[in-house]
């Protein structure tokens, strides 16, 4: 029956949570317990543990995006506990858990990057499969987009990004490509991005294949999300937050995220704040990755509060 519910949640929300079984199979929660949602997404997770938890439990979700707490509030409404979801940057963890009157948490999830609705979404202007306005922000109280940094940013810079954020070693030949292409026009739709990074790298895209833009387009999502410095505030503070056994879990998809949280669990181990449960991060098996291919570069790492 549970699985059937899984399944018609799933339907409904059109995004499958990875990494749900290893989840489960390490992290239980008291049904009085406090759940913090850092990525609520479609409610995936937030429903999965928000079942471990009674009317004497709580469930908080934090996302940026307006439409993802929208999507998420039908799939987590039925859920017994209390639910609060606001639309707040997990980097605010502090002030939010202090307006909430919550003292301390048992389990903090952080489910990185962006769900798949939003990859579709034309106003977030994340996907080089369709041409869609060059914004990137999943938060729309941001005030750069993708277009600013790739109009704006000088050829140095741009590379610089393009260099630390996606690990691209053709940066300095994208950036001189993207500088002579918004001298003649302003380059304004992700499509069109995406043909300047082929050119520059004299690759096409070819179905089947990853696409030359993808570090790109991960660089400029980073740097106009301000992901990475987000992420190490939510590392840094929730030690604090979690009771004495509570679990902190963070699965990424990139390596620049997973030696963030690789980084912090050993940094708060060492200050005797953290038991580290996977030693090394634990990855999909080939049935999941079969059925969600999206779970093929996802990373979790889990650590429990001593
Ligand atoms: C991969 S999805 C989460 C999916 C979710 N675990 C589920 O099962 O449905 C990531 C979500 O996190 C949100 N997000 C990304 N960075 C965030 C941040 N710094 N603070 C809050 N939400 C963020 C995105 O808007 C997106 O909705």
């Amino acid at each position: 029956m549970a699985d059937q519910d899984n399944h018609k949640d799933e339907v409904l929300s059109g995004h499958i949570p990875v990494l749900t079984e290893p989840l489960l199979e390490w992290i239980q929660l008291p049904t009085d317990g406090i759940m913090v949602d850092a990525t609520l997404g479609h409610g995936g997770h937030s429903k999965l543990f928000g079942r471990q938890l009674g009317p004497e439990g709580e469930l908080l979700g934090l996302d940026v995006d307006q439409n993802s707490i929208q999507r998420a509030q039908s799939i987590v409404s039925d859920l017994k506990c209390k639910v609060t979801l606001v639309r707040e940057n997990f980097e605010a963890l502090d002030t939010v858990l202090k307006r909430q009157g919550i003292d301390k948490v048992d389990f903090i999830l952080a489910d990185l990057g962006f769900c798949s609705a939003q990859l579709e979404d034309a106003d977030l202007g994340l996907s080089f499969q369709k041409p869609m306005p060059l914004d990137m922000r999943l938060d729309k109280r941001l005030t750069t987009t993708a277009a600013d940094l790739v109009n704006k940013l000088g050829q140095t810079e741009l590379a610089d990004v393009i260099y630390k954020y996606g690990e691209d070693r053709a940066s300095r030949r994208i950036a001189r490509f993207i500088v002579e292409q918004r001298g003649q026009k302003k380059i304004v739709t992700t499509t069109e991005l995406a043909t300047v990074v082929c050119r520059a790298l004299k690759q096409p895209s070819r179905p089947g294949r990853i696409h030359p833009a993808t570090r790109t387009f991960q660089a400029l999502r980073i740097a106009v999300n301000h992901e990475l410095d987000s992420l190490q505030r939510l590392l840094d503070v929730a030690p604090k937050w979690l009771k004495p056994g509570g679990f902190i879990a963070v699965i990424s998809f990139h390596s620049l995220e997973d030696r963030l949280v690789k980084n912090s669990f050993r940094q708060h181990k060492s200050d005797r704040l953290y038991e580290i449960l996977t030693k090394k991060p634990i990855t999909a098996e080939r049935k999941e990755i079969q059925q969600n291919p999206r779970s093929r570069s996802a990373k979790l790492r889990i650590a429990r509060r001593l």
